[in-house]
């Protein structure tokens, strides 16, 4: 029996050795000339009106919460609300910069819950991180209302929105103050680790690109481009990162970027196949995507009961299905918010996120369902 993973990424292999050969030929695999076709290709795709390419999604989270904190003056120990379901790279993030990240509970599509936030706004609450869950929307358009009712900052974590659309066809992002998408290995546009930060205001985009190299004001691609000038004049204005992406990682960007809405319809295709499989089981709970959204699918997730049996029976059966995430205040760095958000405790002991990835078929999907039935049923008898 084959077995059935819970990610498998598909390249376009010919067509990104192309891209990246012509890295090697021109002789510049850095920052620059690549780098910026993806930027440009990225703002063409999203309509977002700035995307500066990073080396990662976390480095995108962390550069947004860095330039908000001293833009704006907030203080060591100001709040920004977030969520316990997420890959711990989001609230890292918030640590990284003396921040205090306050967790907002969960709904039912595993997003924050907009009520659960306002209970948390204190006078120290300067933002709130939205992060959308395997694409889904949740009640986004309501956190952004009450952000900009409470004068807070937005920050999405897209990290899973590749191609995660309105309704009305615009894609997100350019409702929050900062967007951050992740092009790691896995994700529905997978490099090998990259990600973008989309930033609403263009000053901040401008400082996010020095600080993103080391807080020189010159890259070395305009340096060496640019004539005539003195291009070793450059300066430094503050303290940055070594943050900024590669044009190796945005040559596999640029061709994956073309498949990306092909790819995730048929994410929604397979998703349809789970839903019709699954949906007469009434012990396992699909885990709805909001109606204003068509998603980018990066996760199907489903909750049951006795959730780690549930996993290791498909294991035995070379089914391979993931957690995505396990609630964050139960890790000891976060424990000091242990109980605050009883939803997303309870989704994390229960969720389970099924194999989706584009190499999948009917029969395999098929072949999930009828081995996640046939385990349930067997628990429960
Ligand atoms: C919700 C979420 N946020 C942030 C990240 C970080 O992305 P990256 O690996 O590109 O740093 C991930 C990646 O797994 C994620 O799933």
């Amino acid at each position: 029996m084959e077995p059935i993973q819970l990610f498998v990424p598909t390249f376009r292999i010919e067509e990104t050795l192309s891209e990246i050969r012509e890295c090697l030929e021109k002789g510049w695999t850095g920052l620059g000339y690549k780098t910026i076709e993806f930027e440009n290709e990225w703002k063409t795709f999203t309509d977002l009106p700035h995307a500066h390419f990073l080396g990662s999604a976390t480095f995108g989270l962390h550069l947004a919460i860095h330039l908000f904190k001293h833009v704006e003056e907030w203080a060591d120990g100001d709040e920004i609300i977030t969520t316990p379901l997420t890959f711990v790279s989001t609230n890292h993030s918030i640590l990284y910069e003396n921040l205090k990240p306050v967790f907002a509970d969960t709904d039912e599509y595993l997003c924050l819950d907009p009520v659960s936030v306002e209970n948390r706004i204190t006078e120290k609450t300067r933002a709130v991180i939205f992060v959308g869950m395997g694409g889904n929307t949740g009640q986004l358009a309501q956190i952004v209302k009450l952000c900009r009712d409470k004068n807070l900052k937005l920050i999405l974590d897209a990290a899973h929105m590749t191609g995660t659309r309105w309704k009305n066809g615009v894609h997100i992002g350019g409702e929050a103050d900062a967007s951050i998408f992740s092009f790691q290995a896995v994700k529905n546009l997978p490099t090998a680790d990259s990600g973008m930060l989309c930033f609403r205001n263009e000053a901040m985009d401008k400082e996010a690109r020095k600080l993103s190299w080391m807080g020189i004001n010159k890259d070395t691609f305009s340096r060496t481009t640019e004539q005539g000038t003195y291009k070793w004049h450059y300066d430094i204005e503050y303290e940055g990162f070594k943050y900024h992406g590669n044009s190796i990682m945005a040559a596999m960007g640029l061709v994956a970027l073309q498949y990306v809405d092909q790819d995730n319809a048929y994410r929604r295709q397979i998703s349809e196949w789970y839903d019709e499989m699954l949906k007469n089981e009434p012990r396992i709970r699909r885990i709805p995507m909001a109606p204003d959204c068509m998603p980018s699918r990066h996760l199907y997730q489903i909750e049951v009961d006795r959730r780690d049996e549930v996993m290791l029976a498909l294991n035995q059966q070379q089914i391979y299905p993931g957690v995505h995430y396990r609630d964050n205040t139960s890790y000891k760095m976060y424990a000091f918010a242990k109980g605050t958000c009883p939803n997303a405790h309870r989704a994390s002991d229960r969720i389970i996120s099924l194999p989706l990835h584009i190499r999948l078929s009917y029969k395999d999907i098929a072949r999930v369902c009828t081995s996640l039935k046939q385990t349930i049923q067997h628990l429960s008898s």
